[in-house]
This record gives C-alpha cells, sequence and structure tokens, in this order.
C-alpha cells in the first residue's frame, strides 16, 4: 500500500543554528516541500540582515533539496511600520514568545496588554502579515494555555483583520476557541495527538517528551484529534520539532522540546491510518497551511509505502521521538 503526500508542510519547526542546523534541516528538507522556521535563536531574529543571513545557512544545510524556508521574525513591540513594510518581502508570519516561557524566550514580552503590543500590531494587520504565538501564562504548568485563552480572545477581537495562529495547542479549551473568533487559527504537533502528561511523567520519567506546553489530559488529546483527523478547516500541522542534544535531554534540567521531523510523516501516516481517515492526511499537512498562509508551496511528491521503518535510536547527538522503535509506514521515494 502507498500514500503520496503533495507538497508536506510543516508549519512549526525548529533548525537552530550551527551544528545542529547541519544535522537537523536535511531532515526535514527531505521529507517536506517547505516549512515555519522559528526565530527563537540564542540571539533572536529581529533585524533583516540577521533575517537574510539565517536564511542563507538554512538553504547551506538544506543543499540540493526542494525546501522552502519561510521564515519568521521574534516579535517586538516596538516594530514600525515601516520596518515591517520591508521585512514582509522576507518573512511570512512574526512570532511573539511571551517572556521566559520556552526556550531562548528571555527576550520575549512581558505585558499581553493591547495597548503594549499595539504598534506592532497595528502595522501587521495593515500589512497583512500573520501573527503566531506561542500562547501560554507563566500560571500553574497544566493551566498556562488555558489561562492565556483570555488573551487570544483579546486580540482576536482588538485586531478583527489580524491573522492569529495558536501555535502547538494542547487543550479543548484552545480547539474551542477556533469556532469563536473567524481570525484564529492553530497548529497542532505530532506528540501532542500521540501523548498525554502520563507519557512524560506517569511511569518512568521520559525527558525526549517534555515539552513546552506540556501534554495534557486525555480528554484534551482527544480534542485536538477531533480537529485534526477530520482536518477543521483551521487547522495545519506544525511538528514543533525542537532538537536538543542528548546532554541537555538527559540531564537535571532537562531542555523542553521534541524531536519529531525525521519520523513525523510516517507517525501521521500510522495515526491516521489507525482512525480509517488516511484520506485526511493531504490536507492536514498541506492543503490547509496553503489556504490559511495563502500561498503555493514548491511542488514535490512524498510517496510512502506500508513497510516497517525502524526509527534511529540518534541522529548525531539527537534522540528522535519513536527513537528504536518500529512505525509500520516509512518513506520510499522523494520527486
Ligand atoms: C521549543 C524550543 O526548544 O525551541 N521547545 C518546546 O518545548 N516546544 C520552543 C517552543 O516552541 O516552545
Ligand atoms: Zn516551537
Amino acid at each position: 500500500m502507498e500514500l503520496v503526500l503533495n507538497s508536506p508542510l510543516d508549519m512549526h519547526l525548529h533548525l537552530r543554528d550551527a551544528d545542529m542546523l547541519k544535522i537537523v534541516a536535511p531532515l526535514s528538507s527531505y521529507s517536506f516541500a517547505g516549512g515555519i522556521i522559528m526565530p527563537n535563536l540564542v540571539s533572536p531574529i529581529t533585524s533583516i540582515e540577521t533575517l537574510v543571513e539565517y536564511k542563507q545557512r538554512v538553504k547551506d544545510a538544506i543543499g540540493d533539496d526542494n525546501f522552502e524556508p519561510l521564515m519568521t521574525l521574534f516579535f517586538k513591540s516596538d516594530y514600525t511600520y515601516d520596518f515591517l513594510k520591508e521585512a514582509k518581502k522576507y518573512i511570512s508570519a512574526i512570532k511573539l514568545y511571551p517572556f521566559g516561557i520556552t526556550t531562548n524566550s528571555k527576550d520575549g514580552v512581558s505585558s499581553m496588554k493591547i495597548e503594549d503590543l499595539r504598534q506592532t500590531f497595528e502595522a501587521m494587520s495593515e500589512l497583512n502579515i500573520p501573527l503566531l504565538v506561542h500562547g501560554e501564562t507563566n500560571g500553574f504548568v497544566m493551566d498556562r494555555e488555558k489561562e492565556f485563552g483570555s488573551v487570544y480572545e483579546q486580540f482576536a477581537t482588538s485586531f478583527p483583520k489580524l491573522k492569529i495562529i495558536m501555535e502547538h495547542i494542547t487543550t479543548k479549551h484552545s480547539v474551542d476557541l477556533l469556532d469563536k473568533y473567524e481570525n484564529l487559527y492553530a497548529t497542532i504537533t505530532l506528540h501532542h495527538l500521540l501523548i498525554t502528561l502520563d507519557d512524560v511523567a506517569g511511569g518512568a520519567l521520559n525527558p525526549h517528551l517534555f515539552c513546552k506546553p506540556i501534554a495534557k489530559r486525555p480528554e484534551d488529546r482527544e480534542a485536538l484529534l477531533s480537529v485534526a483527523l477530520l482536518v477543521h478547516p483551521k487547522v495545519m500541522f506544525g511538528s514543533d520539532s525542537a532538537p536538543h542534544p542528548m546532554s541537555k535531554k538527559e540531564s537535571c534540567g532537562c531542555a523542553a522540546g521534541v524531536f519529531t521531523a525525521p519520523i513525523a510523516l510516517q507517525a501521521l501516516a500510522t495515526l491516521f491510518e489507525k482512525h480509517g481517515v488516511l484520506e485526511n492526511l493531504q490536507a492536514f499537512v498541506s492543503d490547509n497551511a496553503k489556504r490559511i498562509y495563502n500561498f503555493t508551496p514548491i511542488k514535490k511528491k512524498v510517496v510512502l509505502e506500508k513497510k516497517l521503518f525502524t526509527t534511529p535510536v540518534l541522529y548525531k547527538n539527537i534522540v528522535p521521538m519513536f527513537a528504536g522503535s518500529e512505525l509500520p509506514w516509512s518513506i520510499k521515494n522523494v520527486r
């Protein structure tokens, strides 16, 4: 049995920089036609110059693969209209991180008050630049995303023309927001469709499944599955593949992030087949993103086949999700 995916897209991807970039970029560029590249480098991407340089390093790491890096800027509340007008030529979106909420977010914003964000939001709204949000407060870890819901509602109602993408949603509450506000959209990761907090910390602690936002309750995962498998028109796949060296994961003070890029399509095919909706995967991994972002991706056909794939235990020094396990689907070829 085969499955052909046309131009699969990863709408939330961390490629990092330097040696790590060289390891992970080819693993995404092999099987995806494009991806939204996150700007949370150690020094976040906040200027056109650093963005253009980073894009070139991404392209160098990808080599000859047919893959379009869709670049993003790290949100700042004092971006001017003129700056963003110029930046728009180079970016697909801007990513907002609350201060200190996740990896490399110490330059994130510390106030979610509309008045403090208005300058940048207004310009983005006028210039039609999508706003991507890491939606968590600094409250109790299981409630952070739900608490952020009121912030999403304020953003959505105050800037009705601004396209707001709730990144890596993990709760039923966020799923429900999709139908409440026309300008709210969402990405959903592979791991949040598969795991709950039990898999992270219910038995022996699994640092490789520790990420922000933390995986939630079974009913939250059910809500995510319901919109992903039936492909709600406002959701799209974003792996949030977030590699860290094994030494940073298997250690005290474990870094947050699950590395899924090389196994994402194989695992998604497994999941969609298990639920009898394999035909819906195309919309989840590409068609919805094309429509939501209003762009035409590079043409690429990724052929998967029903053949066991043994996930490598390591990609250099990075442990992937499903390390050492078998998946029933593998990638046959890419053209
Ligand atoms: C991401 C990272 O490592 O950059 N980590 C994570 O747990 N998801 C950042 C993020 O998207 O929150
Ligand atoms: Zn992320």
